[in-house]
């Protein structure tokens, strides 16, 4: 996937399938983030990767009971250190530079998702201060996204987006040119193209990849429950032997003391 593909396919997932996602895949996200551009590259942010169950639904409480939340298979707290900007820029560090750092760092986190094919989405409704607290966050840091991800059990619609003319301008605000695509070098029919090929494309990879990951998944199931059966049985036998290894050794000891 190009990285024209990957910005024009991803979406906003909020289902997720009952599957993990293993650590290496996990680290790689973070690490994407950490590659995004910040105020002269203080890098002031701080991620918390939340992978307990309790904790997810704790914040999901705190995030107006959002279910994506409860049902990713894993969070990405992001954290600013706006101290840390202040230092370098003053007020501009502390209440601009340190959100966009924040929010750089979030994006490259969601494409490198979506590129290795997981579903994310962005949360911003959540309370500060209860999610400070559960996570033991320093009064000094802000928690300012989360982002939840997992395998997604949906396939989204394709993105309408606002057409170019109407929000960009030329040489000053409000100076619209009409055929914009023409100023351009019509750049616009490929990307067209390009975004309507890369998604049918992602389409039909992502239902392949619900189905695949759903057999995987309802195998595992099966083979675990047959596991546990076969446990079972042994338990079963293990306990009947020493049932009579019990009464056998009754017997001994009862001969002993006559
Ligand atoms: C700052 C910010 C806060 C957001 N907060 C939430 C949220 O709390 N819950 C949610 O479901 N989506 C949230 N979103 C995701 C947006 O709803 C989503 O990006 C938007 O509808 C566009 O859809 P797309 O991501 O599929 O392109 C947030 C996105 C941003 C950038």
């Amino acid at each position: 996937m190009d990285i024209f593909e990957c910005i024009a396919t991803r979406r906003s997932i909020r289902k997720f399938l009952d599957v993990p996602v293993d650590q290496e895949t996990i680290l790689s996200i973070v690490e994407a983030g950490t590659y995004a551009p910040s105020c002269g590259n203080v890098q002031d942010w701080r991620f918390i990767v939340v992978d307990s169950k309790d904790l997810m639904k704790t914040i999901s409480e705190y995030s107006l009971g959002q279910e994506c939340i409860h049902n990713a298979a894993i969070l990405v707290v992001i954290c600013s250190d706006p101290e840390q900007t202040e230092r370098h820029y003053g007020l501009r560090g502390e209440k601009l530079y340190t959100i966009q750092n924040c929010a750089a760092a979030t994006q490259n986190m969601l494409l490198a998702g979506h590129a290795l094919g997981l579903g994310g989405v962005w949360i911003g409704a959540f309370d500060e201060n209860k999610v400070r607290d559960i996570l033991g966050i320093p009064s000094s840091v802000r928690p300012q996204a989360i982002l939840a991800f997992g395998y997604p059990a949906e396939v989204p619609d394709e993105k309408i987006v606002k057409d170019l003319s109407l929000i960009t301008f030329f040489n000053g605000y409000g100076a619209r040119i009409k055929e914009v695509h023409r100023v351009l070098k019509d750049y616009h029919v490929d990307w067209e193209r390009r975004v309507s090929e890369a998604h049918s494309a992602a389409r039909r990879v992502q239902e392949r990849a619900i189905t695949v990951t759903k057999e995987a998944s309802d195998q595992v199931k099966t083979a675990s429950s047959r596991g546990e059966a076969i446990i079972r049985g042994y338990q079963k036998k293990l306990s009947e032997k020493l049932e009579e290894t019990k009464k056998r050794l009754d017997k001994i000891e009862k001969k002993r003391k006559r």
